[in-house]
């Protein structure tokens, strides 16, 4: 169960709970937050920062148990120097602080930050994405819960009731970023491409969404060759799912998310090696989980005149006498050939197919999202997720959502030369060019599956789906990415 949190008018001074986390700016030893510290808990805590040597610096935390006293617990955050403070360096404290908190076992957790120089609906909204989802912890999976349970109320000081609207609307976007999580986390044994279509299912009866699954026959009368040649080696059937939010009222634009969804990728005969992360590959759904949880919080948040439609074509890359060979040509419903030179170059094959379907719909705009090149974790590593898009509009309306929500975007070229990469002796395409430039001629093979002239973006997630360490709002593993600039983006009418 998600704590609870509440904006309040009361100041560090005036709240009462057990642990309260005070935001200090670097080298501002007289601002107004160290005056009040100081009027409430005395000359004592200045004196600590300073043995402690407390600079202020972005994230840096010093605990202070006051033992006896309402509250018991200080934590001190950094936020470093007032003139680069902004959205994304207050969710960076708040996350910080709280996960201190946390781990003292807080059972209310007071968060005073500076919130004057925001507008208040974006500082509420930051600091509630914060709280959220830096102590989220995923434990479906132990036998007994080994981790504290997070504080039960939080509450965001300084903040008018005003404020809890947007409170409330991050709420509804914190749980479409843990339905990502929580998808692309589970092992590739749990979340099976029918657990995919069960999810959107859930969704669809909870919001009263549109549900359509397409099965293996289905997808054959519509063609679909190249998604069907991958899901063609695994035991588990293949589900082609779409899910549509229609809004109240008229619909001005009509968007349409299309996510990767290989529920595990073994590279099918192109196998992966062990240093090729075979065991991680259940995360290659990651585009799927991003876009079943914006459809989560769209769903919930029913943004008015746009209507959103979701696609992935879900199936699993695996090996067996009745996998596609290396080699094969196969045609996509688009008409397109393709001889597949490299079985493990899967996703776009699956994303044609779903592209072209896509197209069909006639949306005023596309965006697919995938973890679908090692060669964009080499560009761009985890921070940052791979942007390609012929749309100079789009593009900025999608970086402009990423940066809004915490997630970095990196716009990179689709160069048609590299096209040539792609060439075939025998059949219409490869699905696989030369090594160099590997994240930019998938990007552009996808394209050939997109209508000319719509506009269409990219989104490259292959780094950005994961962390090992954690960083920020993410906890180690699974990050939610994508989930925000998606729903960020519709709320703002995409593409502007
Ligand atoms: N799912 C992988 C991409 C990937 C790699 C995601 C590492 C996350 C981390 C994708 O299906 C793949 O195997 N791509 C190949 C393409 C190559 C064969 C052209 C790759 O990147 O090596
Ligand atoms: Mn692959
Ligand atoms: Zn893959």
């Amino acid at each position: 169960m998600a704590a609870d949190i509440r904006c309040t008018a009361d100041n560090l001074t005036s709240w009462s709970g057990d642990s309260l986390a005070v935001g200090l700016f670097s080298g501002d030893a007289g601002s107004s937050s160290r005056h009040l510290l100081i009027e409430r808990f005395g000359t004592g805590v200045a004196d600590r920062l300073e043995q402690r040597r407390f600079k202020g610096k972005p994230g840096e935390c010093l605990s202070i148990d006051l033992l006896g006293q309402t509250p018991s617990l200080l934590v001190l955050v950094g936020l470093g120097a007032p003139a680069d403070f902004g959205p994304e360096q207050l969710r960076g404290a708040v996350a910080a602080a709280s996960k201190q908190a946390a781990t003292a076992g807080a059972g209310q957790l007071g968060l005073a930050m500076p919130v004057e120089g925001l507008a208040a609906n974006n500082a509420a909204a930051a600091m509630a994405e914060a709280v959220r989802l830096s102590l989220f912890c995923d434990q479906r999976f132990k036998s007994e819960a080994d981790a504290k349970p997070g504080p039960e109320r939080i509450e965001l000081l300084g903040l008018s009731e005003d404020a809890q609207a947007a409170v409330s609307a991050s709420a509804a976007v914190c749980s479409g970023v843990e339905l990502a999580r929580e998808l692309v986390a589970a092992p590739p044994n749990v979340v099976t491409p029918a657990a995919l279509a069960d999810t959107a299912a859930a969704i669809a009866a909870d919001f009263g969404l549109e549900l359509k699954v397409l099965e293996r026959d289905d997808c054959e009368a519509l063609g679909m060759g190249s998604y069907l040649a991958v899901a063609q080696g695994s035991d588990l059937p293949p589900k082609f799912i779409h899910l549509t939010y229609r809004p109240a009222g008229s619909v001005e634009r009509r968007l349409v998310l299309v996510g990767k969804g290989l529920t595990f990728d073994s590279g099918g005969y192109n196998l992966k090696t062990a240093g090729s992360q075979i065991d991680m590959m259940k995360y290659d759904m990651g585009g799927s989980a991003a876009v079943l949880g914006a459809m989560r919080a769209i769903a919930e948040l029913k943004p008015a005149g746009v209507e959103v439609h979701m696609i992935v074509a879900a199936c699993e890359n695996m090996i067996s006498g009745g996998a596609i060979h290396p080699g094969a040509i196969v045609k996509a419903s688009n008409g397109k050939t393709i001889e597949i030179n490299n079985t493990d170059a899967e996703g776009r094959l699956t994303l044609a197919d779903a592209l072209v379907y896509a197209c069909k719909l006639e949306p005023d705009a596309v965006v697919d999202l995938a973890t679908l090149t090692g060669a964009c974790v080499i560009a761009l590593g985890e921070e940052i997720a791979g942007l390609w898009s012929p749309c100079d509009t789009l593009a900025k309306s999608l970086i402009e959502a990423g940066s809004q929500g915490g997630e970095n975007l990196w716009r990179m070229p689709l160069r048609a030369s590299y096209r040539e990469g792609l060439k075939s002796g025998l059949a219409d395409m490869k699905n696989t060019g030369p090594r160099p430039g590997g994240s930019i001629t998938a990007a552009l093979f996808l394209q050939d599956f997109v209508t000319p002239e719509l506009p269409w973006a990219h989104l490259d997630i292959a780094g950005t789906v994961w962390s090992d360490k954690g960083r920020g709002l993410d906890p180690a593993g699974a990050t939610g990415y994508g989930v925000r600039t998606l729903v960020n983006w519709v709320r703002a009418g995409g593409p502007a």
